[in-house]
């Protein structure tokens, strides 16, 4: 069950050959894939040799195989977690009874539009970043780019794969519309809003990959306690992947701060017009990328208190991040969360039920799980010597979906009037000024060891090899 099954034309470990109607459905979405890859996937990457990891088997030691792949050939398939014959339901209403192999009926459209939803927002990934090889800092960075990109494309066949798999006619319709869906477009665009906005230049590349990618790790992770098997054993895989995603987002801003660091250093300043003259990206700047691609990333887990998130959860569709981990009674009817509102223009903690406050829980632990990262970006401020410190802004900045979305609140956590936040916005947010600053420096570097002089070369390369390695050949 863990070995993958690469002589199939879409690899699998679930036996697809199997299944013969379900192999048919999934060969005919693959050409309509293939040629959303080639007009939505990354820009003129077609035929470059790419050192790319492949999936070649389940088992944690084992799955990743490195090779130079030109990514139209990137073996794309279905990869689950094998299934564990003993796992229960560990949450909800349906605690200690065996999970589901197949859809509840009475759970299907939920089902459906949680999986639909989470497979939307890979290929929009993919799509936000596809100008972005065009400016690669370096070798390195272009390499880490197309591996994030394959495995979002990836992601959306694990999900494209479920719908086939269990929902029928319905299922293969909302897997060909994931195709026709597109970031940013007017007509259709993608589900989610921050799925919708730009990715222009790597800062914000970096920015998303740490911040927007990690709103994805605790999706997943929730998804993964799913008492539909299926689900809990694809996202479970996707999650392995996933690490990586945040690792080029989190090493990617660090490396951008030691070199703002280190020319900060020699020139003895912290001016940023002086900065910016030099080639580097002055802290504040980072500080408003960072508070843009935060608060965005914030509001995709939904509003603040969400009768769906209670009933996902009673239901035990979706539970909460790490939930075997936790101590409590896994069903919650008598418990209480603290919870930010608005009232009479201010914010206030209110107490409310905790089933339904399930969404801001886990913006909760993504909030404490992305701060860490800062903290270590800080270091490397701290060890440059340098006293500005990256923050991560209020949880009622800039927000536009629940309760918070009806007050302006500074990144500090001041309620503002709506004249105070027009005044101050530009300090906070990243500003088109901003933008074009940053895209004046993205150029393309295409010799292997060599990097933009905005961002320091990392400290170790990819699959152990050197940092020099030719990690993209172009042909
Ligand atoms: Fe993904
Ligand atoms: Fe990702």
């Amino acid at each position: 069950m863990s070995g993958i099954n690469y002589s199939d034309k879409i690899p699998n470990n679930v036996n697809l050959s199997e299944d013969r109607v379900l192999q048919r459905a999934l060969e005919h979405w693959q050409p309509n894939y293939l040629n959303w890859w080639q007009t939505m996937g990354p820009e003129n990457s077609q035929t470059a040799d790419v050192y790319l990891r492949t999936a070649v088997s389940v088992k944690p030691d084992g799955w990743a195989h490195f090779d130079y792949v030109k990514m139209p050939d990137y073996r794309w398939g279905i990869f689950l977690t094998p299934r564990d014959g003993e796992r229960k339901a560990h949450f909800g209403d349906n605690i200690g009874k065996d999970v589901w192999q197949e859809v509840p009926g009475e759970h299907r459209a939920n089902l459906r539009r949680i999986i639909v939803t989470q497979g939307d927002t890979e290929p929009a990934s993919v799509e936000q970043q596809r100008h972005l090889g065009l400016t690669a800092p370096s070798l390195y960075d272009l390499r880490n780019l197309f591996q994030v990109n394959v495995e979002e494309g990836r992601h959306l066949w694990a999900m494209v794969y479920l719908l086939h798999r269990y929902f029928g006619r319905d299922g293969r319709e909302e897997g060909d519309a994931l195709l026709q869906r597109n970031s940013g477009s007017e007509d259709s665009p993608r589900i989610l809003g921050a799925f919708n906005e730009k990715t222009p230049d790597w800062l914000a590349f970096y920015m998303f990959t740490y911040f927007t990618d990690r709103d994805g790790k605790f999706q997943l992770c929730a998804l993964a306690e799913s008492c539909f098997d299926p689900l809990a054993r694809t996202t479970r895989f996707m999650l392995t992947e996933e690490a990586h995603h945040m690792f080029v987002g989190e090493s990617g801003v660090s490396r951008i701060v030691q070199r703002t660091a280190e020319v900060m250093n020699q020139l003895k300043t912290d001016d940023p017009a002086t900065l910016r003259a030099a080639g580097v990206i002055d802290l504040p700047t980072i500080q408003r990328y960072l508070n843009f691609h935060f608060s965005v990333t914030i509001d995709l887990f939904g509003a603040d208190q969400s009768s769906n998130a209670a009933m996902y959860y009673s239901a035990g569709l979706k539970g909460r991040f790490e939930e075997g981990k936790r101590t409590d009674d896994h069903q919650l009817k008598n418990d209480a969360y603290r919870i930010l509102s608005v009232a009479d223009g201010q914010l206030r903690e209110i107490e409310v039920p905790m089933l339904n406050a399930l969404n801001e829980v886990l913006r909760d632990d993504y909030i404490r799980d992305a701060a860490s990262g800062v903290a270590r970006w800080n270091k490397v401020l701290e060890k440059h010597g340098i006293e500005f410190r990256l923050r991560i802004p209020h949880k009622a900045f800039n927000r536009k979906i629940g309760a918070l979305a009806d007050v302006r609140v500074s990144p500090e956590g001041q309620v503002l009037t709506e004249e105070q936040w027009r005044l101050h916005q530009h300090e906070w947010l990243a500003t088109d000024e901003d933008r074009a600053f940053v895209a004046s420096l993205m150029g393309q570097v295409t010799v292997p060891g060599k990097f933009a002089n905005w961002i320091a070369p990392p400290v170790i390369g990819i699959n152990r090899q050197p940092v020099d390695f030719e990690y993209v050949r172009f042909n």
